[in-house]
């Protein structure tokens, strides 16, 4: 056995949390292997929203699905801010899973990051359109400048929730150097 690392372990919960036929979102869609993993765990008769403020992320993920012979009429690729997440689902639209790597693309700009407020909006947005036992997963890269703030935004807005209504975990190793991510994970348990 092999400690998992955080984004390891964000698949290992997504792919126990979600069916094939659910609707899921990938919140920061970067290079597109979230978005990858969520339209395979869904299949062709569930639905995957992403999100990207960078145009190149989008277009790098459209790549890796088509690379993948992924079939893309039931996935929604939207180059706006996660923040927007709760105008564009349908209302009614009730989701098994979110995921967000926070941080910057790998490969691109470096100063284009993800920020606390905008990151806060969207983990709510997802929170409202989450089912029984759905999770919404944080996985932090915190390492830039910016990074340390976001992380602990994002722990203290965890902290803060009611523990009837959402379970949350964080996962993190205590003894790595250079910043490794942590994970946070929102289970809704009512
Ligand atoms: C760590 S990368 C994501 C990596 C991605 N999950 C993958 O598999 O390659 C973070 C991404 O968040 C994006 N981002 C930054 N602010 C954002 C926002 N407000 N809404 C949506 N995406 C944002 C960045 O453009 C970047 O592509």
């Amino acid at each position: 056995m092999k400690i998992k690392s955080a984004l390891e372990f964000s698949h290992q919960l997504l792919s126990e949390s979600i069916v094939a036929g659910d609707t899921v979102i990938d919140c920061t869609t970067g290079n597109g292997h979230d978005t990858l993993f969520l339209a395979n765990l869904v299949g062709k008769n569930g639905t995957v929203y992403g999100f990207d403020i960078q145009a190149e992320a989008v277009n790098n993920t459209k790549a890796l699905l088509k690379k993948n012979h992924v079939e893309t009429d039931h996935i929604y690729l939207y180059n706006i801010s996660h923040a927007k997440v709760d105008e564009v689902l349908p209302d009614e639209t009730m989701i098994s899973g979110a995921i967000f790597n926070l941080g910057y693309l790998p490969g691109g700009n470096k100063t284009i990051v993800t920020y606390p407020e905008t990151t806060i909006a969207a983990i709510k947005g997802c929170l409202s359109h989450l089912c029984h036992n759905g999770v919404v997963i944080v996985v932090a890269y915190y390492g830039h400048p910016g990074g340390e703030r976001e992380k602990n935004t994002v722990l203290e807005f965890g902290s803060q929730l009611d523990q009837k209504r959402y379970s949350v975990l964080k996962y993190s190793f205590l003894n790595q150097k250079h910043f490794p991510p942590i994970l946070m994970a929102i289970q809704r348990i009512d």
